[in-house]
């Protein structure tokens, strides 16, 4: 599974990115504006330069003209940069047509497996069910991704699934077994992933022993 931090932080992405384990970024127009006063692209740029694997950039056209408009000096920016598109009729049409250009698009605001199905139809290189969302309004939000697999299994659909709106450990561990390819997952997700008070005490005994051997004898 391939794990993106879903942020616009730098300092985040930095910690992440150290651990060496950090396959992408997603970024969506809430996340940018949290990062008061950052200018969207070259936030973007400076992303891009810490990390090489794909890099979300999210458009804010509602029409295919527009978004395909704002695409195009988003995609200069550097060759890692992914397209993100919202999956409505309008997002769709414009996949279509910058997928057949080549460039990478992760459609996003998936909600219900018939998008999904729709957008790897129109060469999505991602998808992105949000789990978390669908939770908040009581839906299983992991069956979202239990049903979008199964229909690329069936059809052998290359679009990669990217669990999104991720809230916790579980649901990245649900994810997983599953087979979501790629989870997006907040910087406070990623710290807790290596957390277990048992390896904290465990470490903790084990030097403690360690300790009372002479030094002569180590
Ligand atoms: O990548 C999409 C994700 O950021 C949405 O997360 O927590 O705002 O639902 P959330």
């Amino acid at each position: 599974m391939k794990i993106f931090i879903d942020t616009g932080n730098l300092e985040e992405i930095k910690k992440a990115a150290n651990l060496g384990v950090l396959d992408g970024v997603t970024t969506n127009p809430s996340l940018i504006a949290r990062e008061k006063g950052a200018d969207f692209h070259t936030r973007l740029r400076e992303i891009c330069r810490i990390v090489k694997g794909p890099v979300s950039a999210e458009v804010v056209s509602t029409d295919m003209a527009g978004m395909l408009q704002e695409a195009e000096p988003l995609v200069k920016i550097a060759e890692n940069i992914t397209i993100k598109l919202p999956t409505i009729p309008e997002g769709v049409k414009a996949c279509r047509q910058l997928a057949a250009r080549g460039v990478k698009v992760n459609m996003t605001l998936c909600f219900q497996p018939l998008q999904a199905l729709i957008v790897a139809k129109a060469g999505a290189t991602y998808v992105s069910p949000f789990l978390g969302r669908l939770d908040d309004i009581g839906q299983d939000g992991m069956e979202l991704i239990r049903q979008i697999r199964t229909i690329y299994n069936n059809y052998g659909f290359k679009t990669q699934i990217l669990a999104a709106s991720i809230r916790s450990p579980l649901h990245l561990v649900a994810a997983a077994m599953i087979g979501a390819d790629v989870a997006t997952v907040p910087f406070e997700v990623i710290e807790k992933m290596l957390k277990h008070p048992l390896t904290d005490s465990g470490l903790k005994k084990f030097l403690e022993d360690w300790a009372k051997i002479p030094a002569e004898k180590k």
